[in-house]
């Protein structure tokens, strides 16, 4: 086993079903967990749901039904999008587990013995909507001069009986971490943000409420649940076991929290404090990634543009969707999607380049060579040529997908499919067959042995479509480490492997009639 690598998405919220925005946080983070798996690493990955809290407490009266009811029914949606879409994950955790809530309130004891823990009065602004406390000067005015949260959700003052975090001492350490590890928060602009915010200071943090119980209870104090936010954000060591340091242990710290820009402030701020408070080691790195927007508009019920995933892979594909969403949004920035923009995409790029280089080779090869793959031929410089520039392309892929630059990095791969691509009709094996199978024979080889690494290359971002192109090969071993195997193709050919007819592995999508 490689070093442990440890990557979570944000546990989300099931008042309501899984939109595009959920998924596209996990196929994110499901691509970057698989990539490391190929490097080699000891992969954990952890997502779930974050049931307590007002906003619950709010859903569920509106449906009329119970708060456990209603987070166990959406809690095993968000689990099926998961599953629909490929996602790996090690750990799917319910902040409403036992364990969680025993993890939740050992944090507690471990901030309270610190001394960062105190009782006092809490009057402030409280958004339901973004569980999110604002200080006065962060508010912004909405139409008829009402108050909103920078974020344009409403607020409401609140006046309850508290517990508080000494937050206002960690100014100082937090500043120190971002100067120190500008990997901290990324990207930069994230950074920067959450950078002048601590800059200008940072009040106590309400961290218990007594207007309801859904939650986990305050030790001690049995009127008191715990603020969302700080059992929510325990979930990433709840999940490994904590308070016990043995096992999953390992894996903490995280190396990457990925989350959505809307959230950087718990988990650059609040987070970390929490952390050092309880004397623990604090995570590697914290992303903060676009949002996906619906024809370049934030989706909302009441405009009634929340797409279900289900309705898109449905249509297009998981893999489609997968393939546009890390290709399409530059990684870090908002994006928008629409069925014109996947159907365009995936087609020029999956079917036409890639899975059309795949279903040409090998139909021609199970065609007219019975499937065998051909031994040897006659070389050519054309041939050196196109495998270094397969190479690189792969290359380019894995260094930027270790930057988490993913759509830069499937920008790398598809100059070496397109490599491919134009050697097929320089080298024109069709051609060949009748007036010279020798260097067809050559031809052919080195495509497969492309196509191979290729395949290989693009499997976290596709893993079913390149799966099935690599079986159809017989490509068995898919690690980074299996791409640079160059003897793989000879050992591979003498094994007498035969390639069956192929099915396309990535059709030609078409528009639906009904464009979402
Ligand atoms: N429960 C909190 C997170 C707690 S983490 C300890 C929460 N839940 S959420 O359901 O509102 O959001 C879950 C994740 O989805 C967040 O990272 C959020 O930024 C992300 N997204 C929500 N809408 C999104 C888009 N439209 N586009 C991309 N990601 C978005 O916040």
């Amino acid at each position: 086993m490689g070093e442990p690598f440890y990557i979570t998405t944000a546990i989300s919220y099931p008042n309501g079903r899984p939109h595009i925005g959920h998924a596209y946080e996990a196929i994110a983070a499901d691509a970057i967990a698989r990539f490391q798996r190929q490097a080699g690493r000891d992969v954990r990955f952890q997502t779930g749901t974050d049931e307590h809290g007002l906003k619950m407490v709010q859903a569920a009266r509106a449906s009329d039904r119970a708060v456990s009811d209603l987070a166990d029914e959406m809690s095993g949606l968000f689990r099926s999008m998961c599953d629909d879409l490929n996602i790996s994950y090690d750990r799917f955790i319910r902040t409403t587990e036992p364990a969680h809530h025993a993890a939740s309130q050992a944090l507690w004891d471990a901030m309270k013995a610190k001394g960062d823990l105190y009782q006092d009065r809490y009057e402030g602004w409280y958004s339901v909507r973004d569980e999110a406390y604002y200080d006065e000067k962060e508010l912004v005015v909405g139409a008829g001069g009402t108050r909103l949260s920078p974020q344009g959700t409403p607020v409401e003052w609140t006046v309850e009986e508290s517990w508080f975090f000494r937050l206002s001492n960690y100014q100082q350490p937090l500043l120190d971490l971002y100067a120190a590890d500008p990997d901290f928060v990324r990207p930069d602009s994230r950074r920067n943000e959450v950078t002048r915010f601590v800059e200008g200071g940072l009040s106590d943090l309400s961290v218990s409420r007594t207007s309801f119980d859904w939650g986990v209870k305050v030790p001690g104090s049995p009127d008191h649940v715990m603020y969302v936010w700080v059992d929510a954000l325990t979930n990433y060591i709840s999940g490994l076991g904590y308070p016990e340091r043995e096992g999953d242990w390992r894996y903490w710290p995280a190396d990457l929290h990925l989350i959505g820009k809307d959230i950087v402030r718990f988990h650059a701020v609040y987070w970390p404090a929490f952390l050092l408070s309880a004397g623990l080691p604090l995570p590697r790195s914290v992303f903060g990634h676009g949002f996906v927007l619906h024809r370049g508009e934030k989706m909302s019920k009441s405009v009634g543009n929340v797409v279900d995933p289900g309705d898109l892979t449905q249509a297009f594909g998981v893999d489609s969707l997968r393939y546009f969403l890390l290709r399409d949004v530059s990684f870090g920035q908002d994006g928008s999607y629409s069925a014109e923009a996947i159907v365009a995409r995936v087609n020029a790029e999956l079917a036409n380049s890639f899975g059309n280089l795949a279903q040409r080779t090998l139909s021609f090869i199970a065609k007219n060579l019975e499937g065998e793959l051909p031994h040897t031929g006659r070389a050519d410089p054309a041939d050196g040529a196109l495998i270094e520039e397969v190479v690189v392309a792969c290359a380019g892929l894995q260094a930027a997908f270790g930057d988490l630059m993913l759509s830069q990095g499937i920008e790398a791969w598809m100059r070496g499919v397109f490599a491919c691509n134009g050697y097929i009709d320089a080298q024109a094996p069709w051609a060949l067959r009748k007036i010279d199978p020798d260097r067809m024979h050559a031809v052919l080889r080195t495509l497969v042995r492309a196509i191979r690494m290729l395949g290989i290359a693009i499997l976290p971002v596709v893993p079913e479509g390149a799966g099935r192109v690599l079986d159809q090969i017989g490509a068995t071993a898919r690690t980074h480490a299996d791409i640079e195997d160059d003897a793989w193709y000879d050992r591979h050919a003498e094994s007498g492997f035969r390639i069956a007819p192929p099915a396309p592995v990535f059709p030609r999508l078409d528009l639906p009639v009904q464009a979402t």
